[in-house]
């Protein structure tokens, strides 16, 4: 992803993206087991700041790293006056670096699958792995391919005044790779703007996962199909899957 895209959905993320109460309810099968324990944390990916905020209201100390500079800009001003202990950091997931490890690592909302190759699950999870403190945890939710195939390749609508959007997605049978073409109509008073960004993902099977995570010092690996959490019609088996994996206590993070 170029830091320029995610303009116009970081500015309108909240307003209509209402997602959460399903991402919620997975996190308690997810992380819930090892929160207790966490007492630093990062949400890679963070988008506008909510997961961060969240927990930095359970008492942990939050890192929050996003590409997209509005997103940081907007996470920003949400933290700013709540007194929460959440430092924002803009960082490309494939190489960014905090200044102490930490618990546990979220990246939620298939941020994972945002990278623009399929060998930067790597990279992602090398920098992942150098973030956390041995026998700390990474937890992240992927689109599948079965994703791409039913729910991307379609055009979506969504309206909330003052924005209009419309996807139109696309997958080519076969492949790894999802792109969505997201057109924008803002009003302002009586005036219409139109606005373009383009979304692209990749993804991997669950076996790629698994030997990625091993590569980079990662076991205890857990995974959950996301319908039972979701219960909505785009989310059907085989969609969405949350994985949790621990850092193995005696693994060197890799340059
Ligand atoms: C679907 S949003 C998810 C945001 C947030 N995790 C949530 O649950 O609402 C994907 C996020 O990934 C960020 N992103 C995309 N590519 C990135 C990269 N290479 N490094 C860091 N962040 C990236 C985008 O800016 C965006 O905020």
């Amino acid at each position: 992803m170029a830091s320029d895209t995610y303009r116009w959905l970081a500015r309108y993320y909240d307003h209509l993206f209402e997602f959460r109460r399903q991402f919620d309810t997975a996190r308690e099968s997810v992380i819930g087991p090892v929160l207790p324990e966490v007492k630093a944390a990062c949400d890679l990916c963070c988008g506008t700041g909510t997961l961060a905020l969240e927990l930095a209201a359970q008492g942990i100390e939050m890192y929050a790293v996003d590409l997209s500079p509005d997103m940081c800009k907007i996470a920003r001003k949400k933290v700013r006056g709540t007194g929460l202990p959440v430092h924002v950091i803009q960082a490309d997931m494939r190489a960014f670096v905090l200044p102490k490890q930490v618990d546990l690592v979220t990246c939620e909302f298939d941020a994972l699958n945002h990278v623009p190759h399929k060998r930067d699950l790597g990279r992602v999870l090398r920098s992942v792995a150098k973030a956390l403190r041995p026998g700390g945890h990474f937890a992240f939710d992927v689109n599948n391919r079965r994703a791409f195939e039913r729910v991307w390749a379609n055009t979506w609508f969504l309206e909330k005044d003052p924005v209009a959007m419309i996807m139109h997605g696309g997958h080519r049978r076969g492949s790894d790779r999802a792109w969505s073409d997201v057109e924008w109509f803002i009003r302002s008073g009586d005036k219409w703007s139109r606005h373009r960004e383009h979304i692209e993902e990749v993804c991997w099977s669950a076996a790629e996962i698994r030997s990625a995570l091993a590569v980079a010092g990662f076991d205890q690996v857990k995974a959950w199909d996301a319908a039972p959490f979701f219960e909505d019609a785009l989310t059907p088996a085989g969609n969405r899957t949350f994985w949790r994996a621990r850092l193995r206590p005696g693994a060197k993070a890799r340059a």
